[in-house]
């Protein structure tokens, strides 16, 4: 087979090092109508349409470059990257796989496996090649943080936090891994630990809104309001997003009610506080499943059936910043625990027939659907199922931008509406989640 000589290959390889992604898209182009089978021209056309933001384009070039190197382990490595940047997560998965099955010493494609796994909310998978990346490769610092975010997805909390402290062994004054560390640490009940990741995040990031935020609000509640008022100044005058969570914190902390809502740092325990207040009988519910990683959650506490409802065709209308169609799963139904049924459609189609088939009132609800009218459908049409002692939790009411104008303001509208009371019982900043419970109707 004819290939381009030596020089042009690694002028090639040269472009692609220096991000001169344009020059290099224009040599691969050019090389491959004289070498149309040589697969590593095939990659790096793909990488240059990749690093320019046009992964789609990209797929079919690297679709390629996997399919001439059936023993080299990278272009299946690259595909799998690209793949999981589309959502196509279970392509990811296979082209990951088939990387490792090549070449079982490849840590990133360990870690690009894992990565896809943990998308999929396929948690005791993604620990697995987490672990198998870094026995590969113990200097992978990123390895070490997604293991930590995995185990912490699993309420594994201390094991996250020998991860997240790995990862700081790797890369000392690493902000992320410090502040990953600030949420284990208050899983397992360490503000001051907690406290002492973020002062060393901020110090290294100064202007850094979200670590201030999130240290204004750990000081606050360990009861030193004083000291979180400098970086409430400094939040104030800051990013809209910033202001917005100050805006959400006020506003929880105005409030309150006698009980003080509890500091919650992963979904983890947002959920055991709900299962666990949610002491009444009836139905448990699911409004946005998506790859199911929270039903599968709830599903695991609740000891009884649940129901998940999803169009699995994303966000039917832009959200904000993101278009119509986020979050979609392309069609694709998650696999869920034999306790889970899911009602697949749109919730205004769905939901009214499930209603008529199931009697009862509700006992827990998660509503993770994100935009206004999804959560007003949805509350419009369990309204005359909302007891007292039913709990909600709220996946997207506090924490970004435009809380102000989207399940937050659903529900407020819901209690004029029904005139109902209710109480949070807690909340996270960390995953935008609060936990509330109707106490009259
Ligand atoms: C953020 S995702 C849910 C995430 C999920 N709970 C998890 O644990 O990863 C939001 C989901 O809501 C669904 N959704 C939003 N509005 C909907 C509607 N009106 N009808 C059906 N599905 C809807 C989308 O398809 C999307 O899968």
């Amino acid at each position: 087979m004819a290939t381009p000589d030596a020089r042009q290959l690694k002028g090639l390889e040269q472009l692609l090092a220096a991000a001169r992604y344009a020059e290099a898209e224009s040599l691969a182009r050019a090389l491959l109508v004289r070498f149309p089978e040589h697969g590593f021209a095939w990659s790096a056309l793909g990488a240059a349409l990749l690093r320019t933001g046009r992964a789609a384009q990209a797929l079919e070039p690297m679709r390629i470059a996997a399919s001439l190197a059936p023993h080299d382990s990278r272009p299946h490595h690259a595909l799998g990257n690209a793949l999981r940047s589309l959502g196509h997560l279970d392509e990811a998965v296979a082209s990951q796989a088939r990387a490792v099955q090549i070449q079982p010493s490849h840590a990133k494609a360990w870690f690009g496996l894992a990565n896809a796994q943990r998308d999929l909310g396929r948690l005791d998978e993604a620990v697995a090649a987490y672990r198998r990346s870094l026995a590969e490769d113990p200097n992978l610092a990123k390895a070490c943080l997604n293991l930590g975010n995995a185990l912490q997805e699993l309420g594994r909390f201390a094991e996250a936090q020998q991860s997240y402290r790995r990862a700081l062994g790797i890369q000392p004054d690493w902000p992320a891994a410090l502040f990953n560390l600030h949420s284990a640490l208050l899983c397992t009940d360490e503000p001051v630990a907690a406290i002492a990741c973020l002062h060393q995040a901020v110090s290294l990031n100064p202007g850094d809104p979200t670590f201030r935020f999130f240290l204004g609000v750990l000081l606050d509640h360990i009861g030193q309001p004083g000291a979180a008022e400098p970086h409430w100044r400094m939040l104030e005058s800051g990013p809209a997003v910033g202001r917005a969570r100050l805006d959400a914190w006020r506003y929880l902390k105005s409030s309150a009610r006698a009980a003080a809502p509890r500091l919650l740092a992963s979904s983890v325990q947002t959920f055991q506080l709900a299962v666990h207040a949610a002491a009444r009988e009836g139905l448990v519910l699911e409004f946005g499943v998506r790859h199911g990683k929270s039903i599968r959650q709830i599903a695991a506490m609740v000891g009884q059936p649940v129901h998940g409802f999803d169009s699995f065709a994303g966000l039917p209308e832009a959200w904000h910043r993101e278009p119509k169609g986020s979050y979609s799963t392309q069609g694709r139904i998650p696999n869920v625990p034999e306790n889970v049924s899911l009602h697949v459609g749109w919730f205004d189609h769905t939901l009214p027939r499930f209603l008529i088939e199931h009697p009862g009132g509700v006992r827990l609800l998660n509503i993770d659907c994100d935009i206004y009218s999804s959560t007003k459908t949805v509350l419009d049409l369990l309204a005359p199922r909302i007891m007292p002692g039913s709990v909600i939790v709220f996946d997207e009411y506090i924490g970004n931008e435009f809380w102000r104008q989207d399940e937050f303001k659903a529900f407020q509208e819901a209690v004029d509406e029904h005139g109902w009371q209710y109480e949070y019982l807690g909340y996270s900043f960390a995953t935008k989640q609060v936990v509330v419970r109707i106490l009259a109707t």
